[in-house]
């Protein structure tokens, strides 16, 4: 007997159901209509990559990667049988030397030593005895031969590592790219917080850093706000510094830091030594006074970060981007450098970041390409929608237009061939596939949602019409088949304007 038991989604992941799919549907081509008009073109990035592409461009130190990553081991290409015999020893000791050769078995630091551990131990056994069949056989069992494999929690660092694979630096002009999809990080669920959970995004690489880049995506990022709907936004804008300016101020924090370590609390005394800017994102109440008094970044930038700032600044007024400033908006990954932002909205409680980004200049260098300029952000969808329904603005969306309510062997054809040519129109169109009474049919269509039942029944299969009713108000029109098409389509049209 098969056991039975219900089977539910995953805690932190859910289903996105009709009708809320359309609303997500529309809020994820807005942003393409939007991104497009902008210059930006679609990239399609795969949801898994190596696990080292985000542990070195998110940072081995960020809650991201040390914490929060969907992270597993790939099937092995080569499989190491256990060893009975001398022989098998020899053998198996051949084959690893060959397979890490050839890339069968993954590159990292930790197999390496395996590889030269066995190797060491099989020459030796035969002097040694048991301890050296005891150091092969751990080395063995310690070679990790699937690739270390994660869901992506973000995808800054897939588009950089494309930008690299395709040699994308070739490329006339800035690359402009977006994307959109589902993301992975193990938070603790709560409102506006999913373990899967979706971004659309858009990045920018190329070799100018020109402040009106900055500027130009934040413009479009509250073009895009304001299409969707949200308006209750704020944008927060910050600079970081660049690699030098950044690590002396960072020293000095530090410094400070230390002499008000005792009032700190465990998390924030623990980042004093492993990353200290993370202690100005602090929300507890109690280290609030403290990190006030703290020295602040724009006091500390060198004079190519205050210009590029104090230039962004300037960009932002000329195109009446509203924003206020915010020194301590240091975000939580590693790769940033001068420009951060992060946009709140309204209705969120204390997830209340709907969008977040900025500038990451040594990113591509990083990940072993050529030395590139990168500015980007992300919207997470979930909190963006969750907003916006929240705020009870949300967009009149087409749902079914027709409802073909047919009674009788002699109306299914005539019901099938409209319904055929109705939905070439590009109206939504639902076709019982059983015989109703019209009363039952009409209560369907109501039920449904629709605007319109169109009503075949003998009469009208008789007279080659159609009779028309408008769900809402009951008015009845009988058309022929042309005035039909005729009217549906003026009225696609007007709900799609
Ligand atoms: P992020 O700030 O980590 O930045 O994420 C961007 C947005 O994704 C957040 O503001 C939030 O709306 C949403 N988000 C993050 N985690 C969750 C979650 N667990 N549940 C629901 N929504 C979430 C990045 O990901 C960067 N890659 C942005 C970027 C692009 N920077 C430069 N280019």
């Amino acid at each position: 007997m098969t056991e039975k038991r219900q089977f539910r989604a995953i805690k932190g992941t859910r289903d996105i159901l009709p009708p809320d799919s359309a609303l997500w549907n529309w809020f994820e081509q807005t942003a393409r209509g939007v991104f497009e008009s902008y210059g930006f073109r679609d990239i399609r990035l795969p949801i898994f990559e190596e696990t080292a592409l985000f542990a070195r461009s998110i940072g081995a130190d960020t809650d991201v990667v040390a914490k929060e990553m969907y992270t597993f081991e790939d099937r092995e290409q080569f499989r190491v049988a256990h060893p009975l015999t001398m022989v098998d020893v020899i053998q198996i000791d051949e084959a690893v030397a060959e397979a890490w050769q050839h890339g069968r078995i993954p590159r990292t630091l930790a197999n390496e030593t395996e590889v030269l551990r066995l190797h060491e131990a099989s020459q030796n056994i035969d002097r040694e005895g048991t301890p050296a069949l005891l150091r092969f056989l751990d080395s063995v069992r310690n070679l990790a031969l699937g690739d270390s494999l994660t869901l992506r929690p973000e995808a800054t660092a897939s588009v950089a590592r494309a930008y690299i694979e395709h040699g994308m630096h070739m490329l006339p002009g800035n690359v402009k790219l977006y994307y959109s999809g589902p993301m992975f990080r193990r938070e603790r669920p709560q409102k506006g917080r999913y373990r899967q959970f979706y971004q659309v995004g858009a990045e920018v690489l190329g070799q100018s850093d020109a402040p009106a880049i900055d500027a130009e995506i934040l413009e479009m990022l509250l073009v895009f706000f304001k299409r969707v709907g949200l308006t209750q936004t704020t944008l927060y804008v910050n600079s970081i510094g660049c690699k030098e300016c950044r690590l002396k101020y960072v020293e000095l924090l530090r410094e400070e830091l230390r002499k008000v370590k005792d009032s700190l609390k465990e998390d924030s005394q623990r980042r004093i030594d492993t990353n200290p800017l993370r202690v100005l994102d602090s929300k507890l109440p109690e280290e609030q006074l403290i990190i006030e008094k703290l020295p602040r970044i724009s006091d500390y930038l060198c004079a190519a970060c205050r210009e590029h700032f104090a230039k962004l600044k300037d960009e932002l007024k000329l195109r009446s981007v509203a924003y206020e400033e915010n020194w301590r908006l240091v975000r939580g990954l590693d790769y940033y450098t001068r420009t951060t932002f992060e946009v709140t909205a309204a209705g969120l409680g204390s997830q209340n970041a709907v969008c977040g980004g900025g500038r990451y200049d040594g990113l591509v260098e990083l990940l072993g390409g050529p030395p590139t300029k990168g500015i980007g952000f992300a919207i997470g969808t979930d909190r963006a929608i969750l907003s916006i329904q929240e705020g009870g603005k949300l967009p009149h969306l087409p749902g079914l237009a027709v409802f073909v309510a047919w009674l009788g062997a002699k109306a299914y054809p005539t019901a099938v061939t409209i319904a055929r040519k109705l939905r070439e129109c590009g109206l939504a169109v639902e076709l019982p596939s059983e015989e109703m009474k019209f009363k039952k049919s009409l209560g369907l269509a109501d039920k449904l949602g629709a605007r319109y039942a169109l009503i075949i029944g003998e009469d009208e299969v008789a007279s080659g019409t159609y009779t028309l009713k408008r769900l809402a108000d009951a008015e009845q029109k009988k058309l022929s088949e042309n005035a039909l098409l005729e009217y549906l389509e003026s009225e696609r049209r007007g709900t799609h304007a």
